[in-house]
């Protein structure tokens, strides 16, 4: 007998991701190119299920909040200082906006280790990508909270 793989059995991981790639090509385009809220085009192809149930109950998963909010739920703040150049175990992202583009932030987030932050001693692997699968952001962080907490970075460019 043959699996059938339906979309709803995407792994939640696996949509948040979806919904931070459409995210960021629509900062590429400028201006949005999927109408509505962000979730409606991940709720129209039924993805955003938590485990079956009426699909008017398998609503969108609720935005985090604001970046200063997502920067805390997920112990962004204990590895990196935002506000002051001082290297913890990540480094300093008071200046990050200044140093990365918008794309290099969406990979910095969604893919920790594919390009690596230098630093003298270097910074260690993996930490932050097994941090944030652990603690469960990859499945919570909504387009909308992608693309807030990007922008919020990108606004970063240095000491005032
Ligand atoms: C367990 C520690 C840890 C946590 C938690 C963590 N990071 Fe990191 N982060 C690092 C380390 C170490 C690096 C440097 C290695 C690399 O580039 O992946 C890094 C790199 C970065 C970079 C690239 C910085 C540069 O100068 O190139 C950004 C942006 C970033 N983190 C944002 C975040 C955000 C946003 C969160 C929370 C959602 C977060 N980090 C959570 C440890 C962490």
């Amino acid at each position: 007998m043959k699996e059938v793989v339906t979309p709803s059995q995407a792994t939640p991981a696996l949509t948040s991701q979806v919904l931070a790639v459409t995210a960021f090509l629509q900062d590429l385009g400028g201006t949005a190119t999927v109408k509505g809220t962000d979730v409606e085009p991940v709720e129209r192809f039924g993805c955003v299920s938590a485990g079956g149930g009426d699909p008017a109950e398998a609503a969108a998963p609720e935005a985090v909040g604001p970046p200063e909010e997502v920067f805390a739920t997920f112990g962004c703040v204990g590895c990196h200082q935002i506000a002051v150049p001082v290297r913890t175990l990540g480094p300093p992202l008071h200046d990050v906006g200044a140093r990365l583009s918008t794309s290099e932030l969406y990979e910095s987030i969604l893919e920790p280790d594919a390009t690596m932050a230098e630093g003298d001693p270097p910074y260690p692997p993996g930490l932050m990508g097994a941090t944030l699968e652990g603690n469960g952001f990859y499945e919570r962080m909504t387009a909308a909270d992608y693309r807030a907490l990007v922008e919020w970075l990108a606004g970063h460019g240095g000491l005032e």
